[in-house]
């Protein structure tokens, strides 16, 4: 008799390891001890990076991770990609409107999420960068940001055993370069995969939504659909929303980049998904909550001339629409994946 509810007890026990296991980790990328494999998530697009040359491997994703989560990659070795970059932000950065680099000083954006990169044809806000393996040039060399110059980088971190270790485990030789450190962090920013929020899992007919809910996916459907799409929650343009230019900080958005005049104020369509967890909003964090987010929606008072025309269908939302809207934002939270121990800190877990 005892010994069988010992049994009992031991099998429980297993059963809620198991459980935690599950509910700890996206479906969608599993790494075992030799592979990494990233399973399509139903109903997503065909991704724009392909891992080409650069396929994910348990040590090239561990490696990623811990130059992520190293502040070795700043000249002081002050700053690294996730102090901007909170894994509970979904990868933003919570409560700072523009971001805070090397010796505090404060940049000029609103750290976005880092979130389903392989599917986004450009990065930064005005689409500055069009390949994920250059993106962490530009925090890493920037004087706002990291401030390192990459030979710099690469000398302090063949001087380091530990790295010499992962290196040669990641791609089989002694050499570091700074090839390898960008391949090694986009394998590691590729596979943040968020797709299993709750909303998810409504279309995946695993859950439901409230009706409040419901009714604020049908509102989403109707007034915001055609830039936030989904199942990525953004359609990869870049689109002036009616923001009147910030006069201290001056960034027009994407005319700086390609000089066409009608690019005034255009900014990349963000990504919807975790919204509830990346505020403040917008390029330069200008909004502190998604009521203030609607509101400028709502209210109609756009200020430049070449506004998306779309926009306007939002003008009048009322008040109970504009609270369906945001109940429905809130389902696109995925714990899942904020939550998933391998993109934490390598030196924690
Ligand atoms: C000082 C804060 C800071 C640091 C450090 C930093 N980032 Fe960022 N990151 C930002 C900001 C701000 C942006 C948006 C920049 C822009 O639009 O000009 C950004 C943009 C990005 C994007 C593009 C997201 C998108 O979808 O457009 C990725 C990917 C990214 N960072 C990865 C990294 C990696 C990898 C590192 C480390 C090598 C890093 N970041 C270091 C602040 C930071
Ligand atoms: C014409 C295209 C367009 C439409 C329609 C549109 N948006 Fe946006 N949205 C954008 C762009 C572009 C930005 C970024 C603007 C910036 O930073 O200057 C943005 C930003 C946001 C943000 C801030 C996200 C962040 O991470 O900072 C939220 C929230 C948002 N939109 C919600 C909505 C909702 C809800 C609707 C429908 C009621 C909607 N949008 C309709 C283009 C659009």
């Amino acid at each position: 008799m005892k010994s069988k509810s010992f049994l009992v007890i031991l099998s429980l026990i297993g059963f809620i390891i198991l459980l935690n296991g599950f509910v700890s980790e996206n479906p969608y990328f599993i790494i075992t001890k030799k592979d990494v494999e990233v399973q399509h998530p139903k109903g997503f697009p065909k991704v724009v990076y392909e891992f080409n040359n650069n396929k994910p491997t348990p040590d090239g994703f561990i490696l990623g991770r811990y130059l992520f989560y190293d502040p070795i990659l700043s000249k002081d070795s002050s700053i690294s990609c996730a102090f901007c970059h909170q894994r509970f932000a979904a990868f933003a950065h919570i409560d700072h409107a523009l971001s805070h680099g090397i010796n505090s000083l404060i940049g000029k954006r609103n750290v976005p999420a880092i979130q389903n990169e392989i599917w986004q044809k450009s990065f930064m806000w005005e689409g500055a960068v069009n390949h994920l393996e250059m993106q962490p040039l530009a925090p890493i060399t920037n004087p706002m940001e990291m401030n390192e110059e990459l030979p710099h980088l690469i000398t302090k971190l063949q001087r380091n055993p530990a790295y010499i270790q992962r290196f040669q485990r990641a791609f089989h030789d002694t050499i570091i370069n700074s090839e390898k450190v960008l391949k090694a962090l986009a394998q590691f920013t590729g596979l943040m995969i968020s797709n299993n929020s709750r909303y998810d899992r409504f279309i995946r007919h695993e859950d439901t939504l409230t009706s409040m809910e419901f009714a604020g996916l049908n509102l989403f459907r109707s007034h915001c659909e055609n830039c936030h799409k989904e199942p990525l929650f953004t359609d990869n343009s870049f689109r002036n929303i009616g923001l009147v230019l910030d006069t201290l900080l001056k960034d027009s958005g994407r005319i700086a980049l390609t000089g066409i005049v009608s690019d005034y104020m255009k900014f990349k369509v963000p990504s919807l998904r975790n919204v509830e967890l990346t505020y403040p909003y917008m390029h330069d964090g200008r909004f502190r909550n998604l009521e203030q987010v609607l509101n400028h929606y709502a209210k109609g008072d756009f200020r430049t001339d070449n506004f998306d025309k779309s926009i306007l269908r939002i003008v009048g939302l009322n008040e109970t629409e504009k609270i369906q809207i945001i109940a429905f934002l809130k389902t696109l939270t995925d714990k899942t994946f904020t939550y998933d121990r391998r993109f934490a800190d390598p030196t924690l877990y």
